[in-house]
């Protein structure tokens, strides 16, 4: 089979699967098993892929097919400007959350070595992105289950962030608060229970701890925004992610916490996705 050929049967296959952007999985998954870059892709459609690629591509359509995450496959994942390793019982980084990063980092462009806390950090793509961005921060991530935090210590190897650390805990108990921070940034679980059935087939694999919160899913918020306001330098800056609708919400609960200069951030879809203020 060519590459041609084999991008055509990937593309169908995605799609009737119900896999929206299957035109870029399948290129995505010829990268992946031939370890061509896209204009290598490009330039040799004609090229014949061996027994052993053919093979590799029929076992993860089979598993793309019951919607199995394609990052799971894979292993690992792009996100913001660094790789992260991730699979079962972690959250696979979004594209959305960039944009917190991007808010975060920018705020630390000015500070000194500067103290961050990332609560929730499942990965660790959001500390870990501002660790690189800033070697001379010093960066704790906290996470409460064991299976999402093993892939954090793998982040902290693959991407050399050792100027972080991580601590098991519990961000409703307000653990790690203990030290003054420059910034403390948080993508929590918020989707309510209501909402899950709404979501994509694959966010099925992911862990639900990581993804639902009881009630309105405003509890991480509230939380975050009383319990470490004390750990907070004066001027530092709160940064959350939030969920569809739900930054009014957020922004309200700052305010009653006496934070000042909220601000909204749109994602590039246009959906309010970052709510920040300062202490
Ligand atoms: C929405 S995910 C975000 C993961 C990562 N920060 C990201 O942006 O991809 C939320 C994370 O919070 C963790 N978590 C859930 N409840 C927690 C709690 N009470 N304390 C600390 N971490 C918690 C989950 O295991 C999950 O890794």
């Amino acid at each position: 089979m060519t590459i041609f050929e084999a991008y055509n049967n990937i593309s169908k296959r995605l799609s009737a699967a119900g896999i929206d952007d299957s035109s870029f999985e399948a290129r995505a998954i010829i990268r992946h098993i031939t370890g061509l870059s896209n204009a290598e892709i490009t330039a040799n459609p004609m090229r014949a892929l061996t027994e052993f690629q053919e093979n590799n591509i029929t076992a993860i359509l089979r598993q793309r097919e019951i919607r199995y995450p394609l990052q799971y496959i894979f292993g690992t994942w792009d996100f913001y400007k660094y790789k992260f390793k991730v699979g079962v019982g972690v959250l696979i980084p979004r594209s959305d959350t960039e944009i917190l990063v991007e808010t975060a980092s920018d705020y630390l462009k000015d500070k000194q070595s500067p103290k961050v806390l990332d609560l929730c950090a499942g990965s660790g793509c959001i500390g870990i992105s501002l660790a690189k961005d800033y070697p001379d921060s010093a960066v704790v991530m906290l996470e409460k289950y064991e299976e999402a935090a093993r892939y954090i210590n793998q982040n902290i190897e693959l991407n050399s962030a050792y100027n972080t650390m991580l601590l098991m805990g519990d961000a409703l108990l307000g653990d790690g608060g203990v030290i003054e921070y420059d910034l403390i940034v948080s993508n929590p679980p918020y989707i309510p229970q209501s909402e899950i059935s709404d979501m994509n087939a694959e966010t099925k694999f992911e862990p639900e701890t990581a993804l639902l919160c009881e009630g309105d899913g405003l509890l991480f918020y509230k939380t975050i925004a009383e319990k470490y306001k004390t750990a907070l330098k004066d001027g530092g800056m709160l940064a959350f992610e939030v969920g569809f609708k739900q930054a009014n919400a957020v922004a309200d609960i700052l305010k009653e916490n006496g934070y000042k200069d909220i601000k909204k951030i749109k994602d590039y879809n246009g959906i309010e996705r970052v709510v920040c203020a300062l202490k």
